[in-house]
């Protein structure tokens, strides 16, 4: 039997890897210029973690958690997102004093039982970060303008920013029932199961991806009309500052995202060039999250990006970043020269270059269609007469031409034209 990654899942090649640790790398900067730190939490966390958070009626509660009883006879889940494990940790560890500001950033792996295509997966990857302690707009403000400037330095253009306010509970309960009102009649003939979770969260119904309820739901109430005072003077005040910061955004009442944390802001970011998975990242204000897992009430906003997303975006554009080629092959004849190389690759190493040499002894023709296929910028080679001579031939393998240099210049021949 022929094994394969399970669906949904990818294997991460050489050759794609290399956009990866770039990828998370430049993240990490980003987030340290910002004085953000970052924090691992584990792979899985207790069930009920993710049913009190993500909420009891959304997708990924009911439909896409991978859950499993370990063999304590405890309740285990793969973590489907990374925002609330960050915070039980964050209330665990006491990473956040009363009156003070956390700012954490993580990498990590998602699991959620989706049907699988282009740009959904069933374990993703998220690049995401939170800003715990403050109920300011500018907050807000700051975790929206981060990831807008993130996509800029990897080079993402085109990108759209999705903004919209789903005001404090007392605002959203108001807007719910007028949901559940516009839903009625179309609710009335769906099965009951359907019907119970609507009314469980009407808000489910204004993100479904289901053509029919989305007819449904057209011309329906919009959250912004219910917004109470306080939260509408709150939501104009960050578009002022977003506007300040030079970050175009469109005002979208239609996002409501699928988890249920979310308090005040929340947002989105798009590119056209990912199609039917258009968010590129997705986040929010959840000022009740903390309070609910039993900490000290603190409001948070934060945002998770997508790494798959936004490599999918990068290779439309044009902009993912190519593996940096081998540097050199060390090809040589002979026991002697054998030797000789192993101690100028150890050298080339030393001075920053990557090399390779074989291993097994194999004619100077097969060692050079080794080059060939490694893609090496240079084949350095050591015969008789070079290491008579103490010397090496550094053989630029595009155009042909070669030239002869002591070994102790050998790396820096490597080096130029590079
Ligand atoms: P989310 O919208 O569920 O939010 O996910 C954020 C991003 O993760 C999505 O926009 C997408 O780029 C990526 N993503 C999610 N699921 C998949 C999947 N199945 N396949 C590929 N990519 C996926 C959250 O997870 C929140 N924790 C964000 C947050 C942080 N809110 C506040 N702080």
């Amino acid at each position: 039997m022929r094994f394969q990654a399970p669906r949904g899942t990818q294997d991460i090649l050489p050759g794609a890897s290399h956009a990866w640790r770039r990828i998370e790398g430049e993240f990490a900067e980003w987030m340290s210029l910002h004085g953000y730190k970052e924090i691992r939490t584990p792979a899985f966390e207790d069930t009920e973690l993710f049913v009190r958070t993500s909420g009891d009626t959304s997708d990924i509660v009911t439909k896409q958690m991978y859950t499993f009883t370990d063999k304590g006879g405890r309740s285990v889940t793969l973590k489907p997102e990374g925002t609330a494990p960050a915070m039980r940790a964050l209330i665990e560890h006491a990473l956040c004093p009363s009156g003070s500001v956390a700012r954490l950033f993580y990498v990590t792996p998602i699991f959620r039982y989706e049907r699988p295509q282009k740009g959904r997966l069933r374990q993703a990857h998220q690049l995401g970060f939170e800003l715990v302690g403050s109920a300011s707009p500018e907050a807000d403000a700051e975790v929206i303008e981060l990831t807008v400037g993130f996509y800029r330095r990897i080079g993402i253009g085109s990108i759209k920013v999705l903004l919209n306010s789903l005001g404090r509970s007392q605002c959203r309960a108001s807007f719910r029932e007028a949901v559940l009102e516009h839903a009625r009649p179309f609710l009335k003939d769906q099965p009951e199961e359907f019907r119970a979770r609507a009314e469980a969260n009407p808000l489910r119904l204004l993100d479904s991806k289901d053509p029919e309820v989305q007819e449904a739901m057209r011309g329906g109430p919009c959250v912004l009309d219910h917004l109470e005072p306080d939260s509408r003077e709150r939501f104009h005040r960050l578009q002022e500052l977003l506007s300040e910061a030079d970050v175009e955004f469109e005002v979208r009442p239609e996002i409501v995202r699928g988890l249920d944390y979310y308090t005040e802001t929340v947002f989105e970011v798009q590119s056209g060039a990912l199609g039917a998975q258009s968010a590129l990242c997705g986040g929010g204000r959840y000022d009740d999250l903390i309070h609910e897992l039993g900490g000290p009430g603190m409001p948070s906003v934060g945002v998770a990006m997508g790494i798959e997303r936004a490599l999918i975006v990068l290779e439309a554009e044009g902009a993912l970043w190519p593996e940096p080629p081998l540097d050199a092959y060390v090809a040589c004849v002979g026991h002697e020269a054998r030797s000789a190389a192993r101690a100028l690759c150890r050298s080339l190493r030393e001075h920053g270059v990557s090399c390779v040499m074989d291993l097994d002894g194999r004619s100077l023709k097969a060692q050079m269609k080794q080059a060939d296929r490694l893609a090496a910028r240079r084949v350095v080679l050591l015969g008789e007469e070079e290491l008579a001579g103490g010397e090496a031939t550094v053989r630029n393998l595009a155009d042909g031409t070669q030239i002869r240099v002591p070994l102790q210049r050998v790396a820096h021949a490597v080096r130029e034209g590079s």
